[in-house]
């Protein structure tokens, strides 16, 4: 299969059930939300002004990032073109395929940026290293 690219990611809207009194909830359901199962969730929080996250590729995962609280930028990289999105709505998700490098900054106090993983975790499916991420580009996957 080709190589995706940054424009097969995309911003999905989560399912939203709003209450006027009780307040809003958001779902996602293996089968019916992604084009992936969640096998992990994990989230960043209390991350300091002006730091930035991610920095990396991963060879196989693919993930949905969601601005659970507050909000944050994702630059996205799939070695030839650079897109950014802003997430700051708990009912979007930023869907992010694999091969693609990613850093995340710009995270408003208070942000909590919650992932959803098709994998568990695996060091060696990251690419930490920038050339290495271009070379394993370049040989097509
Ligand atoms: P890392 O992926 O480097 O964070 P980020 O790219 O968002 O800055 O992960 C930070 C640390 O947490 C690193 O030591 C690996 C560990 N970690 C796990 O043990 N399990 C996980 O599921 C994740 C995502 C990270």
């Amino acid at each position: 299969m080709a190589a995706y690219n940054v424009y097969d990611c995309s911003i999905i809207e989560l399912d939203k059930h709003h209450s006027e009194r009780k307040g809003n909830l958001t779902v996602v359901e293996n089968g019916v939300t992604l084009p992936f199962d969640v096998k992990r969730v994990y989230y960043l929080y209390d991350v300091p002004g002006g730091e930035s996250r991610g920095s990396h590729a991963h060879r196989e995962l693919s993930q949905l990032i969601v601005a659970a609280s507050g909000s944050f930028k994702v630059t996205l990289d799939d070695g030839n073109v650079r897109r950014s999105f802003f997430l700051n709505r708990p009912y979007q998700g930023l869907l992010v395929r694999p091969g693609l490098w990613r850093d995340l900054d710009d995270f408003s106090s208070g942000a909590v940026c919650m992932v959803l993983a098709s994998d568990i975790y695996k060091a060696d499916d990251y690419i930490r290293d920038y050339d290495e991420f271009l070379k394993f580009r370049q040989n097509g996957l």
